[in-house]
């Protein structure tokens, strides 16, 4: 289905899961941002919810409310129908997700979600990639700060390095922060999902047509005194690297030979092995299911941090990128990373992709092979910064 055709469905932008937490920011974040004349709507389970967050918005009356529930896949399927693009934060996806993603595939509307969960991206790939390239429609996952700082990061620190040689990127993160009730019962629910999420990834390295010529990696990063940034640099095994590396694999301009290393830069030991130790206990604690239960309750779904504390928060990603003899230093950093600027970063990327001339793609991509600069440029515009530091 061409994007033309679909251009006559009544709304441009979809947001799924608008009551939620980061769902409110991003709807309050579109309601003052989007262009005129954008046909957006809100959407979610709760048609009552809905209503009381659309009078809340400025230019509410303008705003469309469908109401559609995971649980209804033939919601699903009207909602995909009635969007060029739909955004959703109904998470954890690995639960709540896939009816979505399939809908869009089928009905050729764009997706976008922030999901940091690599075993839902394996499977929504196997499953429903072939399908959204048959439509046209374009399934970019992990939108918020999984991954965009990363993945668009690593893809401008690229790009001020020479074309056609073997490229080594390494990316430091940094943040101060507190996360949302939404975001610890998926990080539980990740936890617990060990084996099914080597399973997805064996069966979507079986499905994945290999990459013939040239090479693109993102090897397991040991803890090491980085001199580079000035800190210690600790494996995080989030989804990122994974992305980075997929877009690696996209893109010729990654050159023939990229390597991605993705690390938590901490400036102090005894907070780096506090940090380690503490993850290490959630995941331990995460397998038994009483615990885990226990866990869930410390932060309810809907609950997030203050308005205060999220304007006391910022997140700075480093990266240090080397090839063809040149070395350069680059930086993305921005305000509260969790929510603040993920609602920005989501809402930026589902107006990218409704409104921009991006470049010819369909099926599951990354936000660099499916936006790229355009992406970037939004939100430099929004105030996120993209900067060389220094080259050498
Ligand atoms: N990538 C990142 O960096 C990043 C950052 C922040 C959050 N996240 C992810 O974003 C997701 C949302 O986080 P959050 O803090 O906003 O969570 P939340 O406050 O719990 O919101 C979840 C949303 O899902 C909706 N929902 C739940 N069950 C549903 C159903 N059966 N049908 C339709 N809607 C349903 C809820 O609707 P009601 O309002 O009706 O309850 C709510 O709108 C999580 O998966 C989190 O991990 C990612």
């Amino acid at each position: 289905m061409s994007r033309l055709k679909r251009a006559d469905r009544p709304y441009d932008v979809v947001l799924f899961g608008a009551t939620g937490f980061v769902g409110t920011l991003t709807a309050e974040y579109l309601a003052a941002h989007a262009p005129e004349g954008l046909r957006w709507a809100i959407a979610g389970r709760s048609e009552e919810k809905l209503h009381r967050l659309r009078e809340r918005l400025p230019g509410g009356a303008g705003i469309g409310v469908l109401r559609a529930d995971v649980a209804d896949p033939a919601s699903l399927r009207r909602l995909a129908e009635h969007a060029r693009v739909v955004a959703t934060t109904v998470g954890p996806y690995v639960t709540y997700g896939e009816e979505l993603v399939a809908a869009c595939a089928d009905t050729g509307a764009d997706y976008l979600d922030l999901t940091g969960e690599p075993e839902f991206v394996d499977l929504m790939y196997v499953r429903h990639d072939v399908r959204a390239r048959e439509t046209g429609a374009r399934l970019v996952h992990a939108c918020g700060f999984d991954s965009v700082p990363h993945d668009l990061g690593a893809y401008f620190t690229v790009r001020q390095l020479p074309e056609g040689v073997p490229l080594r990127v390494d990316g430091y993160v940094s943040v101060d922060a507190a996360f949302s009730g939404g975001t610890f019962a998926s990080a539980l629910n990740q936890f617990a999902r060990g084996p099914r999420l080597a399973a997805a990834a064996r069966d979507r390295r079986r499905h994945e047509p290999r990459l013939v010529g040239r090479r693109a990696s993102a090897p397991p990063a040991g803890p090491r005194f980085a001199p580079e940034v000035g800190a210690w640099a600790l494996p995080l095994p989030t989804i990122d690297p994974q992305i980075v590396r997929r877009s690696a694999r996209a893109l010729e301009r990654y050159g023939p030979d990229f390597r991605y290393r993705h690390y938590a830069a901490v400036r102090r030991l005894p907070v780096a092995l506090g940090g380690v130790a503490a993850v290490g206990a959630l995941v331990v604690a995460a397998q038994v299911p009483p615990a885990r239960r226990w866990l869930s309750g410390r932060l309810k779904p809907g609950e997030g941090p203050s308005a205060e504390k999220r304007a006391r928060s910022w997140f700075s990603v480093r990266f240090v990128g080397e090839g063809g003899g040149r070395r350069v230093f680059t930086e993305v950093s921005g305000g509260d990373p969790g929510y603040g600027e993920t609602a920005k970063m989501f809402a930026e990327a589902a107006l990218c992709l409704a409104l921009d001339d991006l470049p010819p793609a369909a099926g599951q991509l990354t936000t660099a092979v499916a936006m790229g600069d355009a992406l970037i440029e939004r939100l430099r515009a929004a105030g996120i910064t993209f900067r060389v530091a220094a080259r050498r």
